[in-house]
């Protein structure tokens, strides 16, 4: 039988959930163009659309809440969390956004200019569609292992040093405003990035004196799947690992709605003065002032703490032991799963079970769609729908390597029982693959689409 890791918490404060008819789900999906964003949470019984900002936060950090100094410039709250920020990544420099894509948005607009290029191992979608937003191109450098959902490298997100030399080869030093690498890397499993593969990424950027940023907002579950796999690292603690991570870059910005274990923030973190001043410029502008970024003193304060506690160890083991466990559950029932298991998410293989759809009617919207209509669990399409996109060169269109549904788990928020639920219906659902048919879009904007397509069951 999987092993549950014993929840380190006990609940204080619940939240209801109920499980609407079938026939109220079917309605609820045509309501909603059969896309899982548009539903209204309500209607959703486990909602694993995403891990972020949807977690629960703790008792310390409701308590420090209380303590938010909303004064418009210089609050104490800002000092606190500049302390963490400090101690924990050590960067120079750092403004709070209100949320990780205000950061990149930040960073993209002041140092993209048409026609360049920004290599990551992957970049996700909100990165993929600032960078294309300002005429640039978001390219994806992570080794061949990452598309093969069956290889159980330690270490899938990691970036392929050859592709990357060749790369800036190519394209040149001076169409290359910076590089970035994303831990763990979400659109490729969640799979986490050695420190090794970290630290020649990083020589290798600054060989040809090109700025490395990461994009962290899960870097506390990378450094303990270092702790876990990487040799030389089991007696390092997770923070000197964040430390020796965070020495190795320029910058870094952060969704802190996931490793900061609040339900909104972010930052981005420079070392640079010069570009810490055009940030702060542009931050005025459109998020609010330097000591607060669009947030409240009290969210502050929140993720203060919040980032602490997403560092501590036994957190961490029952966090990827949770992910883990859901991971074994569904091998004992036959649906396929990109793995190993990531740190904050399964991965569905929505490729390998639904072989009979092809790419350009979109299995992973398929699977999903169904697994609502099954049992209102509500997952996210990671596939042709998120990240297929014409060719800008020659306009043909480019489908991702996988097909996958991703189930993201809100950090602290459900148990044993939720996730064998979860378990249960797609086993009744793999039962039926065959019967699954794709999907037609209606309508979809230019950029970022997923969040607002409509569909048409074929
Ligand atoms: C790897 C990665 N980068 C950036 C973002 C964007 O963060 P936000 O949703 O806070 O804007 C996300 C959000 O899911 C993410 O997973």
């Amino acid at each position: 039988m999987p092993h549950y890791p014993v929840e380190p918490f006990r609940i204080k404060m619940t939240e209801p959930i109920r499980l609407i008819s079938t026939d109220e789900r079917r309605n609820a999906m045509q309501q909603a163009g059969y896309n899982l964003f548009a539903l209204r949470a309500e209607d959703v019984f486990i909602d694993l659309l995403t891990d972020s900002g949807t977690g629960a936060m703790s008792q310390e950090q409701w308590a420090a809440m209380m303590r938010g100094d909303e004064s418009y410039a210089g609050a104490r709250s800002y000092f606190r969390l500049a302390e963490t920020m400090q101690a924990i990544f050590g960067f120079e420099h750092f403004v709070p956004t209100h949320q990780g894509r205000a950061a990149e948005n930040l960073l993209v607009s002041l140092l993209v200019k048409p026609g360049m290029s920004i290599p990551s191992n992957m970049h996700f979608d909100t990165t993929e569609g600032n960078i294309r937003a300002r005429g640039g191109r978001p390219v994806n450098l992570v080794i061949d292992e990452a598309s093969n959902p069956i290889s159980h490298h330690p270490f899938k997100g990691n970036m392929d040093l050859n592709k990357l030399r060749s790369f800036i080869e190519q394209t040149g030093v001076e169409n290359i405003p910076f590089g970035c690498i994303t831990i763990t890397n979400n659109a490729g499993g969640g799979q986490p990035v050695s420190l090794a593969n970290l630290r020649a990424v990083s020589a290798l950027y600054h060989s040809y004196g090109i700025p490395f940023f990461i994009d962290c907002c899960r870097y506390a579950e990378n450094a303990y799947f270092i702790q876990q796999r990487e040799a030389g690292y089991a007696h390092k603690t997770t923070l000197e690992i964040a430390h020796e991570i965070f020495s190795l870059a320029d910058g870094a910005w952060m969704s802190a709605k996931k490793d900061g274990m609040v339900n909104m923030g972010g930052f981005l973190a420079v070392r640079n003065p010069d570009l810490f001043q055009r940030i702060c410029n542009e931050l005025i502008l459109r998020e609010g002032f330097v000591t607060y970024g669009g947030l409240s003193g009290r969210d502050l304060d929140a993720l203060a703490v919040g980032l602490w506690e997403a560092l501590d160890e036994t957190y961490l083991a029952y966090r990827i032991g949770q992910i883990a466990y859901l991971s074994d559950c569904l091998h004992q029932v036959g649906v396929p799963t990109l793995e190993p298991a990531g740190g904050h998410a399964i991965y569905v293989d929505a490729g390998r079970l639904l072989p009979h759809i092809p790419q350009s009617q979109f299995p992973g919207q398929a699977l999903a769609a169904a697994l609502y209509l099954q049992g209102a669990v509500r997952g996210v399409e990671i596939g042709s729908v998120m990240f297929a996109h014409p060719d800008p060169d020659s306009g043909a269109m480019v489908y991702p390597a996988l097909e996958l549904v991703r189930l993201a788990i809100p950090r602290r928020v459900y148990t044993q029982a939720h996730l064998d639920y979860v378990v249960e219906t797609l086993a009744n659902l793999a039962k039926q693959a065959d019967r699954l048919r794709g999907y037609r879009i209606t309508y979809a904007p230019p950029l970022m689409r997923h969040f607002t397509a409509r569909f048409e069951p074929l």
